[in-house]
């Protein structure tokens, strides 16, 4: 039987449940959603974290990468998404362009991302500069995810969509971006396309829920983006680290094609879909037309 916590009473997803599940060895499990009906589907599912991730920009709204994405764009799918959720927290993810400039940048960012779209907290790239960043939003009272590793953002600079931390020297850039995280108040971070013995490695020295995504099994969590994990689109790269659980672009292409067929066939709609109305109705109507025919105009 499923132990899956679909009831009504599940209670919300706190920064502390997420602590207690690392410190217990209980797998934290996130997914993307960019829409209230995919909102519906994580909670109905039990998942523990939803990010509205910056890859809606190219699983979602036909941009080639996720640099193009705004702000508003993301906040208004990220709204939608909230009206869908109660217990999962729902992270909001901050665009390239959006935090970068200076810490009253990412701050205001942050808040838009809490009042307009009811984030329970907020996601950004990068180490370096961008703990910076984490520290100051985090000071401002948004609760922070870094990211580290593949950061999709700013891909060209790593060389393209490659796994990062490949050489002793580049792991080492990997530790160094997740632990400055971590210093700068952190509560999770995603580690991305991180070969898994590195993550082990790297692993020794977090306190925080790592959630991976392509960095092996020993981190806290997993977290994949639903139209991959799904197959909601036909041609979208599928990297190394993607299980197929569903195929739902199959689906769809099966169910509309279905419904072009029957409309040819005049197989649909059906009595069954259409409305009635009661035959002497139709009789006075008909009957109107014909007075108002002999009616001089
Ligand atoms: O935008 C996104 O989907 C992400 C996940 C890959 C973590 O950042």
């Amino acid at each position: 039987m499923s132990s899956l916590p679909r009831d009504a009473a599940r209670k919300r997803v706190t920064l502390t449940k997420l602590a207690e599940m690392r410190a217990l060895g209980e797998p934290i499990v996130m997914v993307t959603a960019y829409d209230h009906p995919s909102a519906k589907v994580a909670e109905a599912a039990g998942v523990d974290i939803v990010l509205v991730g910056d890859s809606a920009a190219n699983n979602v709204l036909g941009y080639a990468d996720t640099v193009p994405v705004t702000v508003e764009e993301l906040l208004m799918l990220t709204a939608a998404v909230r009206r869908g959720l109660r217990a999962p927290m729902l992270c909001g993810d901050l665009p390239f362009g959006s935090y970068e400039a200076s810490d009253a940048q990412a701050i205001a960012t942050a808040h838009r991302f809490v009042k307009e779209a009811g984030c329970d907290c907020v996601k950004l790239e990068g180490g370096g500069a961008s703990a910076e960043r984490a520290r100051a939003i985090v000071r401002a009272g948004v609760p922070v995810m870094g990211h580290v590793g593949l950061t999709p953002q700013t891909a060209t600079a790593l060389g393209g969509y490659r796994a990062q931390g490949r050489t002793a020297e580049r792991a080492l850039d990997v530790l160094e971006d997740a632990l400055a995280l971590q210093a700068a108040g952190c509560f999770a971070i995603v580690f991305e396309a991180i070969p898994a013995g590195v993550t082990d490695v790297v692993m020794e020295h977090m306190e925080i829920p790592v959630i991976g995504i392509g960095a092996g099994p020993s981190t806290d969590g997993q977290v994949l983006v639903l139209h991959d994990l799904l197959h909601i689109h036909e041609d979208a790269p599928q990297p190394k680290f993607v299980r197929r659980f569903a195929d739902v672009h199959g689906e769809m292409l099966r169910g509309v094609e279905a419904y072009a067929a029957a409309v040819r066939a005049r197989e649909f709609p059906g009595e069954e879909h259409s409305y009635g109305i009661a035959p002497e109705e139709i009789e006075r109507l008909k009957a109107q037309l014909r007075t108002k025919a002999t009616q001089p105009a």
